[in-house]
């Protein structure tokens, strides 16, 4: 039986002979075991500054990662994944598909067969990145004022319409990995503003997806409301709608997804509330200031001396509040994750908290324990999620 770092070998010869020969259509490494969030790495050739480089796309659950690597270093860094944590690397060229497969011992082997695709991948030149919304075929990027008549997008919007786009990128991850119904879905966008986000998203859903959507959007100004409605009423999206009504007094009681992004202080519990009263599938926000907690934050612990400065103190009271508000989606049966979902050169408000519903919810007593403890050591009396859902009876163990 060959060793497999000399299968090894032999599977990346024939990624370096494709390279040479231009005979490269594609290559994924997939299969994951354990835990893990990185669930395929897809490759492909690009030349920057007329050197071919390996381009390698981390596809994690929620967000995808480019970097860029010399041809050597590239393979060394796929090599290196190689069961660990993925079982299966397979290179298309236009000659064969050659797929390189471990077993249950974890004994590698090539598979050829004949080729899935008849033409190779162009290696692509430095050329500006495609965007999930592209900007000169939206018309409503116009109506908003991010793109131009010619649909270009006008310079002080570019990290606005970038913003757009990671967004949508993160909310396709969420949406195609859970169990949702395409048929009718209910997603309602909570503090919505001037929609820029909520009519990417109707857009993708509805136009891109194929999913059967109803988007509402919540939102305190009248003004932004009835620009909205006219938007979506010019764009023919017929089941996008704008609502002038406090987060707190909507009622309704379907909800699939559930948005809040850059909800002011106490207006994002106010949404987390509805959407886990709602029993929403996903819950998805982006809190703005944390204010609630701030004015609380009595501490007396080993960080008391650097909290006297208040920057220190801001990040603080932002990690206790968004650390609660994970927790007690924990608490309420929703695996949660937290995450940077647009780089902080852009905006410090860049933290995202994704709740998605499980079939079961085991967890409260521990998780509420762990909240109480955290109350506790820091002087917190009062969170607005929490009073939500103990006054509602959702958290009453
Ligand atoms: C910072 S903007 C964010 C807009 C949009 N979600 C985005 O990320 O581009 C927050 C919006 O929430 C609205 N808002 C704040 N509190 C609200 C409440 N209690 N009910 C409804 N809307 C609210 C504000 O009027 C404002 O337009």
């Amino acid at each position: 039986m060959m060793d497999n770092s000399v299968v090894y070998n032999t599977f990346f010869d024939h990624l370096r002979t494709s390279l040479s020969n231009e005979t490269f259509a594609k290559l994924t490494l997939a299969k994951t075991i354990g835990n893990t969030q990185l669930l395929n790495i897809y490759v492909k050739p690009v030349k920057l500054k007329q050197e071919l480089k390996l381009s390698l796309t981390y596809h994690f659950q929620t967000q995808d990662k480019v970097e860029n690597y010399d041809i050597e270093e590239g393979i060394e860094v796929l090599k290196s994944y190689i069961n660990n944590p993925f079982l299966s690397a397979i290179l298309f060229t236009t000659q064969a598909d050659i797929a390189l497969k471990l077993n249950k011992k974890r004994v590698a082997t090539i598979i050829e067969s004949k080729p899935t695709f008849t033409q190779s991948v162009a290696q692509t030149h430095d050329q500006p990145k495609k965007r999930l919304i592209e900007a000169d075929k939206a018309n409503y990027l116009m109506h908003l004022g991010i793109v131009d008549e010619k649909g270009q997008v006008i310079k002080s919007m570019a990290d606005k319409y970038r913003q757009i786009n990671k967004y949508i990128e993160i909310i396709e991850g969420l949406v195609k990995n859970a169990a949702i119904s395409k048929e009718d879905f209910q997603v309602i966008d909570m503090g919505s503003g001037k929609g820029y986000l909520t009519f990417a998203l109707y857009d993708y859903l509805v136009n891109n997806l194929g999913i059967n959507a109803t988007v509402i959007g919540i939102e305190l100004r009248k003004e932004l409301v009835d620009l909205c409605n006219s938007i979506a009423q010019k764009c023919g999206f017929k089941n996008l709608h704008f609502v002038s009504e406090r987060i707190e007094n909507y009622k309704t009681e379907k909800i699939d997804l559930l948005i809040a992004l850059h909800a002011c202080d106490t207006a994002t519990d106010d949404a987390l509330y509805k959407g886990i009263s709602a029993g929403a599938q996903l819950i998805v926000c982006a809190p703005c200031c944390h204010k609630q907690i701030r004015k609380q934050l009595h501490c007396s612990t080993e960080l008391t001396p650097v909290l006297k400065h208040g920057i220190f103190e801001e990040r603080q009271a932002e990690m206790l509040t968004d650390g609660l508000r994970s927790l007690l989606l924990e608490s309420q049966g929703y695996k949660s994750k937290v995450f940077e979902f647009i780089s902080n050169e852009h905006t410090r408000k860049n933290v995202m908290i994704v709740g998605s519903k499980m079939k079961d919810n085991k967890n409260q007593r521990t998780v509420k324990a762990q909240i109480d403890q955290l109350k506790l050591a820091y002087g917190i009396k009062e969170q607005q999620l929490e009073t939500l859902l103990i006054n509602n009876g959702f958290y009453n163990v």
